[in-house]
C-alpha cells in the first residue's frame, strides 16, 4: 500500500489499493479499457496538475507558463507526426468534449449529422437524445444490414442524398469490423458534408497501422487516449488546417476553461509510446489475439454479430444461450472475467438488459498474453456462461483466473505516489 497516502488518507489508499489488487487478478475484457503504462500514471499524477495555463502555447491568459507550452507543443508535435495530420488540439478532456469541440466548430445548431446508430455499435455523442448531440442538432443515421450486420454503403449513400448532412461521422464503439474511410470520402463530397472519423476505440491500431488510415480522407477526426492508445483519460482533436483555427476556439474558450496539464504531459509520454516500435506488435497482437478469441467462441457455439471480428472487439449474441447480457457479464465477473453487456443490431431487450456482450483484447494483451491463452480464456467464458448457475464450475473458474493472472503480472512494484 501506499505509504504516504496511506497515512493521509487510509480510506481513499485502502480503496485505490483494492482496486489496484482488482486490476492485477482479474483479467479484463472491456474493449475500451487498458492498462497505461507506469510512465504514464506517473505523468498523470504529476505537479502540473497545480498548474492554470487557459490559452494555447505562446498565448496564455496566465503568467508562468513556459514549461506548460514546451510540454503542449510537444504533444502537439508527437501527435501529428504519429498521425500524420495538419493539426492538434490535445486540450479536450476526454472523448465526449473532443467530439462536441468538432460539432461546435463545424456546424450551426439545428444542422443535420448523419452517425452509425447507437443500437447498432454508435456513441451516446453521435446523437442520443438525451445527449448534449442529440439535443443540439438533428441526426439521421445509418445502420448494419441484417444479414451482414456491417454497414452497406449504398444505402449509407442513399440516406446522405436524402438527409443532406452537414456533417458525417464515421466510427463508433462497439463496430467489430475495419472501416474504409475513402468510400465515405466520395459520399461527403457527393452531399456537400464534412466526414469525421471518430476513432475513439481503432485508434490504438490506426497508430499502429493494423488498421486503414482516415487521415487522407477525413476533416476532422476525433478520439479518446485511454483506450487502443494505452495513454492517460483524455481526448484530442485532428483537423485539416482549414478548420485549426474554428477548432481550437471550439475548444477553448467554446467548451472549456483551464485544461489539464498534467494529462496533456501524460498525452506526450504515451504519443512517445506509441511512436515506439513495439507498438506497431502489440497493436498486430491485439487483433490476432481478437481473432482467436472469437474462432474459440464460434467453435463453442457462440454467434457473433457479423460472423467475428477483425479488429480488437467482437460482440457475442447471447440469444440462443437462454441468458441475457446483463446477466451474463455478471455471472462473469464473479468467476474474474469483466466484460460489459452490449445491445446488438436488432436486439429486442433494451440496452440495460441487452442480447449480448462485448469483448475486447487491448487489455489482456497489453498483459502479454498471446494466443494459447486467448484459446483458454474463450474456453473459460464458455464454461460460464454455458453453466451460470454451476457454483463449481465458477469457483474452479476463478481459480484458473487467478493463476493466469499470477503468469501475466501487472503493475507489480507500483508505489507512484510515495
Ligand atoms: C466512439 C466513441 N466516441 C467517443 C467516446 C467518448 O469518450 P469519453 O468516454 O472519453 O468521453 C467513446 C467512449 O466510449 C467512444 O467509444
Amino acid at each position: 500500500m501506499n505509504r504516504l497516502l496511506s497515512q493521509v488518507d487510509p480510506d481513499v489508499a485502502e480503496i485505490l489499493d483494492a482496486e489496484l489488487g482488482r486490476q492485477q487478478h482479474t483479467l479484463i475484457l472491456i474493449a475500451s479499457e487498458n492498462y497505461a503504462s507506469k510512465a504514464v500514471l506517473q505523468t498523470q499524477g504529476c505537479i502540473m496538475t497545480n498548474k492554470y495555463a487557459e490559452g494555447y502555447p505562446g498565448k496564455r491568459y496566465y503568467n508562468g507558463c513556459e514549461f506548460m507550452d514546451r510540454v503542449e507543443s510537444l504533444a502537439i508535435e508527437r501527435a501529428k507526426q504519429l498521425f500524420g495530420v495538419e493539426h492538434v488540439n490535445v486540450q479536450p478532456h476526454a472523448g465526449s468534449p473532443s467530439n462536441a469541440a468538432a460539432y461546435f466548430a463545424l456546424l450551426d445548431p439545428g444542422d443535420t449529422i448523419l452517425a452509425m446508430r447507437l443500437d447498432h455499435g454508435g456513441h451516446l455523442t453521435h446523437g442520443l437524445k438525451q445527449n448534449f448531440s442529440g439535443i443540439s442538432y438533428r441526426f439521421a443515421f445509418y445502420g448494419v444490414e441484417r444479414d451482414t450486420e456491417q454497414f452497406d454503403l449504398s444505402r449509407a449513400a442513399a440516406i446522405a442524398r436524402k438527409h443532406k448532412p452537414r456533417l458525417i461521422i464515421v466510427g463508433g464503439s462497439a463496430y467489430p469490423r475495419q472501416i474504409d474511410f475513402a468510400p465515405w470520402r466520395e459520399i461527403a463530397d457527393e452531399v456537400g458534408a464534412y466526414l469525421m472519423a471518430d476513432i475513439a476505440h481503432i485508434v490504438g491500431l490506426i497508430a499502429g497501422q493494423v488498421h486503414p488510415d482516415p487521415a487522407p480522407y477525413c476533416d476532422v477526426i476525433t478520439t479518446t487516449t485511454q483506450k487502443t492508445l494505452r495513454g492517460p483519460r483524455g481526448g484530442i482533436v485532428m483537423c485539416r488546417e482549414q478548420f485549426a483555427a474554428q477548432i481550437d476556439k471550439a475548444v477553448f474558450p467554446g467548451l472549456q476553461g483551464g485544461q489539464m496539464m498534467h494529462t496533456i504531459a501524460a498525452k506526450a509520454v504515451c504519443f512517445k509510446e506509441a511512436m515506439e516500435p513495439n507498438f506497431r506488435s502489440y497493436q498486430a497482437q491485439i487483433v490476432r489475439n481478437a481473432q482467436v478469441l472469437a474462432d474459440t467462441l464460434l467453435r463453442n457455439d457462440f454467434r457473433l454479430v457479423s460472423g467475428g471480428t477483425d479488429n480488437h472487439l467482437m460482440l457475442v449474441d447471447l440469444d440462443s444461450k437462454n441468458i441475457t447480457g446483463h446477466d451474463a457479464a455478471n455471472v462473469l465477473e464473479k468467476a474474474g472475467i469483466t466484460a460489459n453487456k452490449n445491445v446488438i443490431p436488432f436486439d429486442s431487450r433494451p440496452p440495460t438488459i441487452t442480447s449480448g456482450i462485448r469483448l475486447g483484447t487491448p487489455a489482456l494483451t497489453t498483459r502479454g498474453m498471446k494466443e494459447d491463452e486467448m484459446r483458454f480464456v474463450g474456453e473459460m467464458i464458455s464454461q460460464v456462461i454455458h453453466a451460470p448457475h454451476d457454483l463449481q464450475v465458477r469457483e474452479r473458474i476463478r481459480q484458473q483466473v487467478k493463476e493466469l493472472c499470477e503468469h501475466f503480472p501487472i503493475y507489480e512494484d507500483l508505489d507512484l505516489w510515495s
